[in-house]
């Protein structure tokens, strides 16, 4: 040994190595043992008891049992056994559970997918038989939930039940109903109560200042819309579907409901095989104060739709530029049966263009509010870019027109729509204003002196 430096370090060695070894020793010893407990999982069969009865509690009885709108109940063995095959091809083509934002970089709240590896584990039960796999109790049935988020401040109902035909199309019903209000209110959160389960497929809630839902609902108090309320809604106030979580809107924002404001439940009932009544209730809450900050609609949509028939990749496109930073909460799109797919993108100054919403097999009835699991901060100079694709020939099963026929915008169940709404909040309060101002100009921009929504014929 030449100098005191290598002294030090040699003794040191031999101890470094041996520990280096015990940890390849065990790296070795854990590798192998994640192998054998593959092999094992593949060798073992896929059961119910273990496998199938914990994906149909967490995706599939929320609407699969009895009294909800799905045609058929999972709570019990038999109930899926005897389906085997059927669940696995539904789960394995995406159609359920329902919900049909493709995965790409934005993640949604709730989303309701399956992982690849789940989807497996159907095909590999049906595969085998669909063995129970020992003895196991029904699938605990939901409790009725109540209202979610505690009493509601104000509680809205239908005036009387309203009568669903045992059979025939799906209905959508508006019900304008007054609040009553002593002085202005803003709505923080909004829950949904179903009067029946059976009948209600999905519902949107809206604000109504201008007094317009009165007028459409006359004295029944309710009128049918297919598509949009009919009116022009001075805000939205969320939605419901089965399972979902209550609607709460982004924290320091508000929806003003004044003297006279009126809500209106546009409800999508599915007959259910025999004439039933619903009686729907609405939970608002209200917040304490005034809001801090606005949300604001970022309404892209055309009403220059003029589909050939036969058309199979007809586009419809709209853009709008952010004047400001902006915070964006939810994406909403809104099409009719002509409809397949939408693409929201967000291009942002020297960035990547992101994918905000991709739908690539778009169903009227699937009605659905994106809202993402973390607001997306998108800088002034974003270009907010949506495109519609319509196919308007025979190959399109919900294609009203058969053979198809020219179509043209317009809120009938026959007319097509072109709608993507992204809910924003300014970064800045200060640039509220700008924002509502740009706003503005594209709204008269498309509109073009009309109104949206002419009354529902
Ligand atoms: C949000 C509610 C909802 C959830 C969650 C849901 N379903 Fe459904 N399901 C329905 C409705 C409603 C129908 C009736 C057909 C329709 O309206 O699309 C249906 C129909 C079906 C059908 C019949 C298919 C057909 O073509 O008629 C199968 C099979 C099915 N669901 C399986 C599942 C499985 C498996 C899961 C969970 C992995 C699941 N569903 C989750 C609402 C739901």
């Amino acid at each position: 040994m030449s100098n005191g430096t290598d002294l030090e370090l040699v003794p040191s060695l031999p101890t470094w190595r041996a520990k280096w070894l015990r940890v390849k020793i065990l790296a070795i010893f854990l590798r192998a043992l994640v192998l054998a407990q593959a092999v094992a999982g593949l060798r073992a069969e896929v059961t119910f008891s273990r496998d199938i009865r914990p994906l149909l509690e967490r995706h599939c009885v929320a609407c699969h049992r009895p009294g909800e709108v799905a045609p058929f109940s999972l709570l019990r063995y038999e109930d899926a056994a005897g389906r085997s095959r059927m669940l696995a091809e539904v789960v394995r083509g995406r159609r359920m559970p329902p919900w049909k934002a493709v995965p790409a970089a934005v993640r949604f709240h709730g989303a309701r997918r399956l992982t690849d590896r789940e989807i497996g584990l159907f095909s590999a039960w049906d595969r085998a038989g669909a063995p129970k796999g020992g003895e196991t109790n029904p699938i605990p049935e939901p409790g009725d939930a109540g209202w979610r988020l505690g009493p509601p401040d104000l509680t809205l109902k239908l005036p009387r039940p309203f009568p669903v035909p045992g059979g025939g199309p799906d209905l959508y019903q508006c019900f304008a109903l007054p609040t009553d209000l002593p002085g202005d209110r803003y709505v923080r959160a909004a829950d949904f109560r179903p009067g029946n389960r059976r009948l209600v497929h999905h519902a949107l809630f809206f604000a109504d200042s201008s007094g317009a839902s009165r007028r459409l609902a006359g004295g029944a108090g309710n009128y049918p819309c297919f598509g949009l309320p009919g009116f022009l809604p001075s805000a939205g106030l969320g939605g419901w579907s089965p399972g979902n979580s209550a609607y709460e809107m982004p924290p320091g924002t508000g929806t003003r409901l004044g003297r006279g404001a009126m809500v209106v439940l546009q409800i999508h009932y599915h007959p259910s095989g025999r004439a039933e009544e619903d009686a729907s209730e609405l939970g608002l809450y209200f917040a304490a104060s005034s809001p801090r900050q606005r949300l604001f609609d970022v309404a892209l949509g055309s009403r220059e739709i003029d589909i050939p028939p036969g058309a199979v990749n007809h586009r419809v496109t709209d853009h709008f530029t952010l004047p400001v930073d902006v915070w964006a909460w939810e994406a909403i799109p809104h099409a009719h049966y002509v409809a397949r797919a939408v693409r929201a993108v967000a291009e942002m100054p020297g960035r990547r263009p992101l994918v905000l919403l991709e739908i690539r097999d778009w169903d009227f009835n699937w009605q659905e509010r994106y809202r993402f699991a973390e607001p997306l901060r998108l800088p002034a100079g974003t270009r907010l870019r949506m495109e519609w694709t319509y196919d308007n020939s025979a190959a399109n099963a919900r294609n009203p027109n058969s053979p198809p026929k020219r179509v043209l915008w317009g809120p009938g169940t026959a007319d097509e729509m072109a709608g993507l709404h992204v809910q924003v909040t300014p970064v800045q309060e200060a640039d509220a204003a700008e924002l509502a101002e740009a706003l503005w100009g594209k709204f008269m921009r498309t509109v073009g002196g009309g109104f949206p929504g002419r009354a529902p014929e």
